[in-house]
């Protein structure tokens, strides 16, 4: 597995948010990380980019203990993570806000122009916006700055929170259809989401997180149709689906 996680445990300080979670991701795989508000998505992918430190448990990436690296090195070694909310600088344009994404790779310039080109094929409405400053562009086009600048560290994982949030459908679906194709290109996508049913239909395995433990997981498909993750989580999404 690409990705390795094992009885892990976080804390904010006296407040333990996981309880020993396990998950594994395999290389070339989108694997979602499913539950309501507070459950422990966040934590989770932050506790593998080093932003928060492991309290117990393992976290392995390509064989290789990530416990007490700070995110630069995580970055540095193929883990990139887009958290929540779109944080891309507001004062910077599009361009510079790409090129901010490839700092952990001591990379030269030309290289990074030519990575920036790159990402901007798979992001064609960001060419177009290349000039224009990260405040000024619209909610759909700061998420997809976002997974943008994320792919400019040229990632193996890449770990993406809720990109889906505050967006309407149709952007949505673009954001989703975007994700599906980084994948198809070969980089490995932790996606954590709160509307289950979109990400199961992208997603090849899921696990669905319930106050810091594992409380369902399996492939995609199974998880769909499974009576207990309909009840519990599918239910809402799949009526705004239909909507
Ligand atoms: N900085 C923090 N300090 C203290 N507690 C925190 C902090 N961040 C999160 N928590 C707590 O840890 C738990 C897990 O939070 P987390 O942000 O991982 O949830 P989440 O699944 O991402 O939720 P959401 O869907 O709302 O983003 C929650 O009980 C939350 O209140
Ligand atoms: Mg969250």
């Amino acid at each position: 597995m690409l990705l390795e996680v094992r009885d892990l445990v976080a804390r904010y300080g006296a407040v333990e948010a996981l309880h020993g979670i396990s998950l594994d991701v395999g290389e070339g795989e989108i694997v979602s990380l499913l539950g309501a508000n507070g459950a422990g998505k966040s934590t989770t992918l932050k506790v593998i980019s080093g932003v928060i430190p492991t309290a117990a448990g393992t976290v392995s990436f390509d064989g290789r203990a990530l416990g007490g690296l700070n995110p630069e090195d995580v970055v540095a070694l193929g883990v990139a993570h887009v958290p929540e909310g779109r944080r891309i600088f507001p004062g910077l344009t599009t361009l510079d806000n790409l090129r901010l994404g490839a700092t952990a790779r001591r990379a030269s310039r030309a290289e990074i122009e030519r990575d920036v080109d790159e990402v901007l094929t798979i992001f064609p409405k960001l060419r177009g916006l290349s000039g224009k400053l990260g405040w000024t562009l619209s909610g759909g086009e700061q998420q997809m700055l976002a997974i943008a600048r994320g792919l400019m560290a040229k990632p193996r994982l890449l770990l993406l929170d809720e990109p889906s949030l505050g967006l309407a459908p149709l952007v949505v679906k673009d954001v989703m259809e975007t994700i599906a194709r980084i994948a198809r290109d070969g980089t490995t996508v932790l996606l954590v989401e709160q509307n289950a049913h979109l990400a199961l239909q992208i997603a090849s395995r899921a696990y669905v997180l319930e106050t810091g433990r594992v409380a369902l997981s399996g492939d995609a498909a199974t998880l769909l149709a499974s009576e207990e993750m309909r009840a519990a989580y599918l239910g809402s999404a799949v009526r705004v689906a239909q909507a």
